[in-house]
């Protein structure tokens, strides 16, 4: 299958992270949301992107043009009329996202796949919202999009092997390493790493160590090359709550019990980078 564009559907940090992604891999993107100054937001902050790049020699100023030129944006799903695939990064929801499918699916052409960067639900479930299962699949990248290498390639019950083949064609085209893992609750890297995070956050709330003890102790002690706490502020703490309850609920095993005090950050809106505190500030 020849994909040429790509609907990048949100254009929050992830979203925005894939059309760069995207654009800089030759394909012609549409980033679609909800409201004109969410794209606006977005292609600046993409546009800022490039420009560090030129700063930086990685890129000349011809090339930002051409690139950033490939990327379009849009609040409605009828200019998805002939997009090839579309890669959905809306809010972890899976009434929204079987409203979304569901509309997707009216609009897109027939070869169009749909593909979710869902961080921990089911694919099959978002498939059966469609009249095209057989082309639905996980496309999951990991957070910043445009550093990250992997990408996890999920079917769901009914993805053909055709729909496997062109989303790992697209993942390498975009120099990502596609990984193929199982539908099953968080997939392979947020199974062990949401309860490596949340554990963070239960030894901080034993007083265990302190935020700087923990993340240092995990940087220099499990060469991770941030700390637990600082990557849950960067992923976002409500997405760290989000995926430990659908382990709790799908594993229905304590182990999986999200720390209080995950919840107690996320009542008080203290969800990280994006809202200028987490564990860490960033005022
Ligand atoms: N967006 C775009 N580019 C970024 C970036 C961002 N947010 N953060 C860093 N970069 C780029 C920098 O511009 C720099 O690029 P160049 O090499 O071209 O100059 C490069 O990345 C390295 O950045 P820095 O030197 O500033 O910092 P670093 O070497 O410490 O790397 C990091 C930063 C890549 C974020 C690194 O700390 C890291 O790998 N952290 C772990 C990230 C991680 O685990 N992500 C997965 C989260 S889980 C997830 O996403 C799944 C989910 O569903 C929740």
């Amino acid at each position: 299958m020849n994909i040429k564009k790509i609907a990048v559907l949100g254009s929050g940090t992830m979203g925005s992270g894939i059309a760069q992604v995207a654009a800089q891999s030759g394909y012609e993107v549409l980033l679609i949301d909800v409201d004109q100054k969410f794209i606006d937001r977005a292609l600046a902050g993409i546009s800022k992107g490039f420009q560090k790049a030129v700063d930086k020699g990685k890129m000349t100023a011809e090339d930002k043009e051409q690139v950033f030129g490939r990327i379009k944006g849009s609040i409605s799903y009828e200019d998805c009329k002939d997009v090839d695939l579309v890669i959905e990064a809306i809010l972890e929801n899976m009434d929204l996202k079987k409203q979304v499918y569901k509309q997707l699916d009216e609009k897109c052409p027939d070869h169009a796949i749909l593909a979710s960067n869902t961080s921990s639900l089911s694919i099959t479930e978002m498939a059966a919202a469609t009249k095209r299962s057989d082309k639905v699949v996980g496309m999951h990248f990991f957070n910043p999009a445009q550093v990250m290498k992997l990408v996890e390639v999920i079917p769901g019950l009914d993805t053909s092997e055709e729909t496997i083949a062109a989303i790992t064609e697209v993942a390498k085209k975009m120099n990502k390493v596609p990984v193929n893992a199982k539908e099953s609750p968080g997939f392979i890297v947020n199974r062990i790493l949401v309860p490596m995070i949340n554990e963070a956050v239960i030894a901080l709330g034993e007083g265990i160590g302190t935020i700087e003890e923990i993340d240092t102790a995990m940087k220099l002690g499990a060469g991770m090359p941030m700390g637990p706490l600082a990557l849950a502020d960067m992923v976002g703490i409500d997405i760290v709550l989000a995926v430990a309850e659908v382990f709790y609920k799908e594993f229905a095993d304590s182990k999986y019990r999200p720390a209080l005090l995950l919840k107690q950050m996320v009542r008080a809106g203290h969800l990280g980078v994006k809202t200028g505190r987490g564990f860490y500030s960033y005022q």
